[in-house]
């Protein structure tokens, strides 16, 4: 799977969207080390909280159909480039610290970046661990 594959079918993802409030569609697709990709869209809702972003759906779907092993998402969305949020961040750097990111847009442009560079010194279960 090289990088444009997996950033087209973030962009492809991204067409199925549930995003009537914001407007902001957004795609990603998520790498597993065995070579399976999970998609995900944002999905809002009109209480606002219940909304989820498309990086923690590709997650959280990868995640409860047993996948652990990580290594690559490709994020986009209409603007150049795109950043995932803090949260998506948190959730990332807890199951995939080594993950590579590729922020990209629908033109299949990217810029190239990792979970460690976009969370510098992030919380961790290393702190629970500590008395
Ligand atoms: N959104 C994502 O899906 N991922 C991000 O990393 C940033 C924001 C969504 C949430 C909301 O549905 C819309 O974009 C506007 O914030």
């Amino acid at each position: 799977m090289d990088d444009q594959e997996l950033l087209r079918r973030a962009n492809e993802a991204r067409k199925l969207a549930y995003a009537p409030y914001s407007g902001f569609a957004v795609g990603a697709a998520l790498l597993c080390a065995d070579g399976t990709v999970f998609t995900g869209v944002n999905i809002e809702n009109a209480s606002f909280g219940p909304s989820i972003c498309a990086e923690r759906t590709a997650f959280f779907k990868a995640i409860s159909e047993g996948h652990r092993d990580f290594v690559k998402l490709a994020v986009t969305c209409d603007q150049a480039y795109c950043q995932p949020c803090g949260v998506c961040r948190q959730v990332m750097i807890e199951h995939a610290p080594d993950l590579e990111i590729l922020m990209g847009n629908p033109s299949g442009e990217f810029k190239r970046t990792t979970i460690r560079e976009l969370l510098p010194e992030a919380f961790s279960s290393d702190a629970l661990s500590k008395p």
